[in-house]
């Protein structure tokens, strides 16, 4: 696969130490073909039991990201970028279909098996509770995201600052979907702050 990008593609290091909010991007598309290799790699994100259930919607459309923007209440980095990723999670879409998750290397017996336990899993949990299980799954695949993004030679910002009906109104999405973040991206135009962590000491514990 071959970046279309001006900019070098960094490495994983240089990614994350070079990331920082970015809320002002310049106004160029961004080629199908980076977008097309930074979903291949953010779908390789880990899940438990392998079931992914992540689903990206990626806006380009003018009208709708002014809509998004309203929605984030009218945080401006919504229409500043040239597209906006919506990293929603569908519990209900991925139960639906657990036989496709199951590995394709698994006897069919054994695959019965496995759908059959998740079925009994999950079946005891409300659709809330899902919900709310699968979402810790997506945040996953929003790290990977942002990681991607930056090490391809672009920026981001995620955002959760935004009425998440609304949002689920603007792409007809159901009720039970829920939100990781909505994700402005495109070529940086402004360098963000400086990071600002806590130290080590604070939150490794060796034992
Ligand atoms: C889940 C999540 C939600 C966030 N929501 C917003 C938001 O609605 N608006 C915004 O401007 N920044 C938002 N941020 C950005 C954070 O403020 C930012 O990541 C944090 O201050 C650290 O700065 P850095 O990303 O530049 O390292 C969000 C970040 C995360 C991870």
């Amino acid at each position: 696969m071959t970046l279309q990008t001006t900019e070098k593609t960094r490495s994983v290091e240089e990614a994350i130490e070079s990331r920082h909010s970015i809320r002002k991007f310049k106004q160029e598309a961004i080629p199908q073909d980076d977008l097309n290799q930074i979903f291949e790699l953010v779908r390789l994100a880990p899940s438990a039991w392998n079931l992914q259930p992540w689903r990206f919607h990626l806006i380009t459309d003018t009208q709708l990201k002014e809509k998004l923007q309203d929605a984030a209440y009218g945080q401006q980095q919504v229409t500043s970028a040239p597209a906006v990723v919506i990293v929603a999670s569908d519990m209900e879409d991925t139960i639906k279909n657990l036989a496709e998750t199951v590995h394709p290397g698994l006897s069919q017996e054994r695959k019965q098996e496995e759908v059959a336990n998740l079925s009994g899993f999950f079946g005891g949990m409300s659709i809330e509770e899902r919900g709310q299980w699968a979402l810790t799954q997506t945040n996953i695949a929003l790290g990977f995201l942002l990681v991607t993004i930056q090490g391809t030679g672009y920026a981001s910002v995620p955002m959760l600052g935004f009425e998440h009906e609304k949002v689920k109104e603007i792409l007809g999405l159901a009720d039970h979907v829920k939100f990781a973040a909505m994700v402005p991206f495109g070529r940086a135009d402004d360098e963000g702050y400086p990071h600002h962590r806590f130290s080590l000491e604070k939150i490794v514990k060796y034992h």
